[in-house]
């Protein structure tokens, strides 16, 4: 079933995070017209999706993430008419626009929520989700995502609301008929506008009812249920509801951002038959480097053995059951070469292998900003050149509260700070990268006259033109998008290859995942008559045995062979 034909199964998607994309009116913020400025750049990349970071209205405490209203757009990026032309002139270039979609939690300074803390018999107060404390006691002992207790006292009516990200992030409630309703209003009036699909922000916390202790089973010494309790008993009635009553009516795209997902849970929400949602994007290979049990902050290295068996994990499980979303990076992560390549010497060699490992699989394969011209972490001196509320809080605490070391944990926040990936996106070599004419709102990352997009595109044998390349492959090999996934060399500590079959086509993918050089062995369960190299990191790769050769720093190689 999950072997049929359809455009985001063969297409490959661009995130914009738009507050460090292009500014064009020098105010030191991103704008929708800057993104208009760098649309043929995206179409001379290839990508055929764009997939657009929150641009509603929002005072920001989470970058657009709490948004305020959500028919309007932020100032800061422009009107809706500005917006309409992105849209159109998106469209006019053939690429398709996915907007994110925010709906676990709004803004506290959305109407509803304004609404909502006036008094207990208010028309939204249901909106959100409350429980009685006391003064100084929260209904549970839940952390948010971003520290702290997961509650807040609201003065007027005495109670707590529940905000598992920002105080300012307020969590809505989905058990209510009446918000659900008004939340597919909201997502119809962006579809009739034309828009191809949603990126659905942390969807599966919507329904948490079962892990909402009340205050009297909390206060009786109850074991109280942790927060971050995902896929709750409703969530996937929602999404069906939301799949009848909107989704089913456009021919677009959804995936739905799913923190702690198994691939057992993710094929209930991408099965097509289930009618719920396209594809997930899942995060258990973006915890292979931590500490089991602990936070993201506590660093370990990654093992390359749990990386293949990870991966090929949700690459077998998903067969023909779901859909897989490919990605290294996003708005949320640190940048990929930096984190599993090499940044240093082997940076080039070492971005375009990882970009072949992940583009070769099977799944929808999603780029974020500057990762096709392999942007790095950055290292700012201190705390205060961070943005951050994620960071910055975890800094507070861990600093000043818990006693930590700050030089360890400013070396937590240059391997894991989501600022690494918001750093402004780096054009040329002119001051600020190129990026804005003022004074931008996070600082460049001092890299940018050797990591640029006018550099990479004047030379031909740069990231960009690999990422390029592999998606101009995508669109010439059927293979590369249906093909079966098969993993070898399974216990090889250096080398992470496999092979994809579709009819009497194989496509075989070597990688060496490390600056060693080593050794490898075609297995003999292999055969073939031909093969064709398609793609490689290097411009001088020749081998005239394909059963055994010696791959160089990082190397990376597909052939496509015939039986
Ligand atoms: C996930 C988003 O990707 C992240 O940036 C945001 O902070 C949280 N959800 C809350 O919306």
């Amino acid at each position: 079933m999950s072997q049929n034909k359809k455009w985001w199964k063969e297409s490959v998607v661009y995130q914009i995070y738009p507050r460090s994309f292009m500014d064009s009116n020098g105010d030191g913020i991103g704008d929708i017209p800057g993104i208009i400025s760098k649309i043929d750049y995206l179409n001379k990349l290839g990508v055929d999706v764009v997939w657009l970071s929150p641009v509603y209205q929002s005072p920001n405490d989470d970058n657009g993430y709490d948004i305020s209203d959500y028919q309007e757009i932020m100032g800061e990026f422009g009107t809706m008419e500005d917006w309409d032309r992105l849209l159109d002139e998106m469209h006019k270039r053939g690429i398709k626009l996915v907007m994110d979609l925010v709906v676990n939690h709004s803004s506290d300074e959305h109407a509803w929520f304004m609404e909502a803390r006036k008094s207990k018999d208010n028309t939204y107060r249901d909106y959100y989700i409350w429980r009685p404390g006391t003064r100084d006691l929260p209904p549970t002992d839940w952390v948010g995502s971003f520290g702290g207790s997961a509650w807040e006292y609201s003065p007027e009516t005495e109670e707590y609301y529940l905000h598992m990200f920002s105080k300012k992030q307020p969590d809505l409630n989905w058990e209510n008929p009446s918000l659900r309703n008004d939340i597919y209003s909201m997502m119809k009036f962006w579809l009739d506008k034309g828009i191809d699909g949603f990126r659905m922000d942390v969807i599966n916390m919507i329904s948490k009812k079962e892990f909402l202790p009340t205050y009297e089973e909390y206060k009786e010494g109850n074991p109280t249920p942790l927060p971050y309790q995902f896929n709750g008993a409703s969530v996937h009635d929602y999404l069906q509801e939301m799949n009848r009553e909107v989704l089913s009516k456009y021919d677009i795209m959804t995936v739905g951002e799913c923190p702690k997902v198994t691939p057992d849970q993710a094929e209930l929400y991408t099965a097509e038959e289930r009618n719920e949602l396209n594809m997930v994007f899942q995060f258990e290979h973006m915890s292979l480097d931590k500490q089991k049990g602990k936070q993201k902050w506590d660093l370990k290295p990654l093992d390359l053995e749990d990386l293949k068996q990870n991966l090929s994990k949700w690459q077998k499980q998903l067969e023909n059951r779901g859909w897989n979303s490919l990605y290294w990076n996003n708005h949320d992560q640190p940048r990929i070469v930096s984190r599993f390549g090499n940044e240093g010497k082997y940076r080039v060699e070492s971005a375009k292998m990882l970009a072949t490992l992940l583009h070769f699989m099977k799944g929808t394969p999603y780029i974020y900003q500057g990762e096709e011209i392999g942007m790095t972490n950055v290292r700012f001196p201190g705390i205060e050149d961070y943005q951050d509320i994620e960071s910055e809080n975890m800094y507070q605490e861990r600093v000043h509260e818990l006693g930590y070391d700050a030089e360890e944990v400013m070396e937590s926040i240059y391997a894991k700070g989501r600022d690494n990936a918001r750093t402004p996106m780096q054009w040329d070599v002119s001051e600020h990268a190129g990026f804005t004419k003022g004074t931008p709102w996070l600082k460049v990352n001092p890299n940018y006259p050797e990591i640029n997009v006018e550099s990479d595109l004047e030379n031909k044998h740069s990231i960009f033109y690999h990422y390029k390349k592999l998606i101009e492959l995508r669109k010439k090999h059927e293979i590369i998008v249906y093909g079966r996934y098969d993993l070898i060399l399974e216990t090889h500590d250096s080398i992470f290859a496999y092979t994809r079959q579709l009819g009497d086509e194989m496509l075989l993918v070597i990688n060496n995942f490390y600056e060693k050089e080593t050794e490898f062995e075609l297995p003999s369960s292999i055969q073939f008559r031909s093969g064709e190299l398609l793609i490689s990191n290097y411009e001088d790769h020749i081998v005239s045995d394909l059963s055994n050769f010696t791959l160089r720093p990082y190397e990376s190689v597909v052939y496509q062979l015939k039986k």
